[in-house]
């Protein structure tokens, strides 16, 4: 028997509505949030929320990020904090996830933290991503929507080409603005901890906090396990900071240079980052090698070194 298509929503408000039904039965939705597509589920339902890990394929230590319609909401699921309000005054909603302490009795289903006492919450700025929530009404549990250990989706049809089958709907509309992952601050321990880089600028978030921001010991336990290192990967083979293509690679370029597709050809970081995972789907779908251009280490470019060393990590 074929599995149930997908629904294919936009993000009129019918729809919208349309899609908070879903979740609030307990079915997956996908949504568009201005780093990348979220695979959706109320977080409170815990066979919701396994339907994410089933879905995905994903490890089942690997904890996943609440979405909160603001911060007031976040405030009921975890230990507020002066530095949470502080972050969350200057970059909510945005691209930003905070770990906190996890608030006993809150209903977020322990499938979401896997077991760990502290929770990932966020505030996405995407206005579709808003609409839902507010349609909602509750905290969205949503990892990245792609099956786990592959590349994340940026459009909707990114999504489909994943799960398409397994998940209710996805709501389409259209590319991601920023198109890299949150970045993730961990503020439940003695001092902030940067989890993982994304979309936010790591210097933006030192400014804030008037401190520097020490990455985790890559020795250290995996308390982010998008920290794995061959989380983000393609099928063929990357190889980084490379001057130029072998006759058999294709070239992944930033800035004036001759090259298979460009991430920006006048260098710009954030137009970069936005096209990084569509590039990274062309690039796969035609099963060469790829070899990628230098990508200078500051701002957006840290993420976007982050996920190019992941995705060109020997696999398990
Ligand atoms: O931009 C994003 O953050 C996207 C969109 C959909 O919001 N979401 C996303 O989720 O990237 P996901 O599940 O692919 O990555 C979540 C990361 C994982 O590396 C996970 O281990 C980490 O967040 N994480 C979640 N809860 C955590 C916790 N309590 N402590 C430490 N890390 C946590
Ligand atoms: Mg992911």
């Amino acid at each position: 028997m074929n599995a149930p298509a997908t629904e294919i929503l936009t993000a009129d408000s019918a729809d919208l509505d349309r899609a908070a039904g879903l979740l609030r039965a307990g079915r997956l939705v996908a949504f568009p949030t201005e780093t990348v597509y979220g695979l959706g589920a109320d977080a409170r339902n815990g066979k919701a929320v396994a339907c994410i890990y089933e879905v995905k394929g994903r490890p089942a230590f690997n904890p996943l990020i609440v979405h909160v319609a603001n911060a007031q909401e976040a405030a009921l699921h975890v230990e507020w904090t002066a530095q949470a309000e502080t972050l969350a005054q200057a970059f909510w909603p945005g691209p930003l996830t905070m770990v906190l302490r996890l608030r006993a009795g809150c209903g977020i289903s322990p499938l979401v933290t896997a077991g760990l006492d502290t929770l990932a919450v966020r505030v996405p700025a995407h206005p579709a991503a808003r609409a839902l929530l507010h349609a909602f009404d509750g905290p969205l549990a949503a990892p990245s929507a792609n099956p786990s250990g592959r590349i994340s989706p940026t459009t909707a049809a990114h999504v489909l080409a994943g799960l398409d089958g397994r998940i209710a709907a996805v709501i389409d509309d259209g590319p991601c603005s920023v198109g890299v992952e949150s970045t993730i601050i961990d503020l439940a321990g003695p001092a902030p901890v940067l989890l993982r880089p994304g979309g936010l600028a790591v210097e933006a978030l030192e400014e804030a906090l008037g401190c520097r921001l020490e990455g985790r010991d890559e020795q250290g336990p995996v308390t982010a396990p998008g920290q794995l290192r061959s989380h983000y990967a393609p099928g063929v083979a990357l190889r980084l900071e490379a001057a130029g293509p072998t006759p058999d690679e294709l070239f992944l370029g930033l800035g004036a240079m001759e090259c298979d597709l460009n991430l920006s050809p006048t260098g710009d970081l954030v137009e970069a980052a936005a096209n990084l995972f569509d590039f990274l789907h062309r690039l796969d779908a035609r099963g060469q090698p790829v070899a990628v251009a230098p990508i200078p280490d500051h701002g957006l470019g840290r993420a976007i070194n982050d996920r190019l060393r992941r995705a060109a990590a020997p696999r398990d």
